[in-house]
């Protein structure tokens, strides 16, 4: 036991060499994902995170963006931090003490919402939506009619538990013809499928960086409508966030001044995940993807193994797989892990492991590598499926769909 006059030592550790494996992990999990060369080669820079540069980068960050949100709306912030930084910048500066939130309730990450807005002072109800299955049209119209809410929070893709709300279209016009402002989370989704921020009316779209932009982790990205800024700009008191206070953030964002140093590493890695993105277009981009994962989808299913969420609220950006009885999703994590280099994740305590279809995740050689080697751990684990099925069906998939289709 140390007592304040011990001498604080000198650790003994080993260097990175000595801890990471080897060959490094192909990230298959639900995040973060493998980058592309030219976003790693651009987190290795430091420049200064003020003058003419980094206002040349942030002014190309803030309009790539701006095509990926597809929103014509100037209010496009970076946040250094993870996705739920993000998140946490969006309630925290439009919800507080007496701001009526309705949180659409699909798993894990749309209770986070829900919780932020609490933790602002809001009175907050939820939705709750049961596992596996989106929230119906009629329960939000009578939500929103007995509510009355200011806000309304939903999650494009609950990565969780795998499911798709593909009415968010729809959801968020019967939000705004309530007179509510729609804040939406697309951490897993921005760039993986379809979402419109000014055509569908959302009022405040969020995304991490390291799932479907296949940027690094820690460095996040928001945007707020026109009528979302208004309702920032107005409020009474500060926002008690002030590293993510959306009016000081505006000061670097916006006005080329200092709010914090912000992560310049990972905000030139960013840019350069954007760029790639704007180079391949989010046409295409979205035609990868869907291509990847029904692909993927065909291939565990033919290994005979069920996909947890139904198909039509079915997320494709991750794909969610019930563990075979007798075991656990560690027991499956660790050994593809071990065993093939292959990172995939488990779920808060739900009986399913993941694998994502996020960016850079969705290669051909990618998804070879994964089925093979998660139908490789099953064998290995004692479970029956059929690896040679697996492994045709996902080539049939991706030869049937994917003519014109690069991946
Ligand atoms: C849908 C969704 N929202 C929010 C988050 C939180 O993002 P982060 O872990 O970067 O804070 C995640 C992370 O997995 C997510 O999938």
């Amino acid at each position: 036991m140390s007592t304040p006059s011990t001498p604080i030592v000198c650790p003994d550790v080993v260097s990175l060499d000595e801890i990471l494996p080897e060959e490094p992990l192909l990230m298959m999990g639900a995040g973060p994902v493998p980058i592309p060369a030219a976003v790693a080669k651009a987190n290795a820079i430091v420049i200064n995170h003020l003058g003419a540069t980094m206002v040349k980068v942030i002014g190309q960050v803030k309009e790539m963006a701006r095509y990926v949100f597809q929103t014509r709306s100037k209010w496009v912030l970076g946040v250094a931090g993870p996705g739920s930084a993000a998140m946490e910048m969006a309630i925290s500066n439009l919800a507080w003490p007496g701001t009526r939130v309705l949180s659409i309730k699909n798993g894990f990450f749309s209770e986070r919402m829900a919780e932020m807005a609490r933790r602002t002072g809001a009175h907050v109800v939820t939705l709750d939506v049961a596992d596996r299955s989106v929230a119906r049209l009629e329960d939000v119209e009578a939500a929103l009619r007995q509510e009355r809410p200011d806000i309304v929070t939903i999650v494009q893709g609950e990565t969780s538990n795998t499911v798709w709300n593909h009415q968010l279209k729809e959801i968020a016009a019967l939000a705004k013809a309530a007179g509510a402002l729609v804040v939406v989370d697309a951490v897993c989704t921005l760039s993986t499928m379809p979402l419109e921020m000014d055509a569908w009316g959302i009022d405040a779209v969020i995304t991490g960086g390291q799932k479907g932009l296949s940027s690094i982790p820690g460095v996040s990205l928001i945007a707020f409508s026109d009528a979302a800024w208004e309702r920032v700009k107005g409020r009474d008191h500060a926002n008690a966030h002030w590293c993510l206070d959306a009016s000081l953030a505006e000061n670097f964002w916006h006005n080329a001044g200092y709010h914090y140093t912000a992560p310049v590493s990972g905000v030139l890695a960013l840019h350069e995940a954007l760029r790639l993105v704007c180079a391949e277009t989010l046409e295409k981009r979205f035609a990868r993807h869907l291509k990847c994962s029904l692909a993927l989808q065909a291939g565990i299913s033919a290994l005979g193994l069920e996909l947890y969420a139904p198909e039509p609220c079915r997320l494709n950006s991750v794909v969610g797989i019930e563990v075979p009885k007798g075991l656990s999703p560690a027991d499956i994590c660790g050994h593809i892990s071990r065993q093939h280099q292959v990172e995939i994740s488990g779920s808060f305590g739900l009986p399913i492991v993941r694998i994502g279809q996020m960016g850079e995740q969705c290669r051909e050689h990618n998804l070879f590598r994964t089925l093979h080697a998660f139908g490789r751990t099953m064998v290995d684990l004692g479970v029956r499926v059929d690896l040679p099925a697996g492994v045709a069906a996902l080539e049939r998939s991706l030869a049937e769909n994917g003519r014109g289709v690069a991946a």
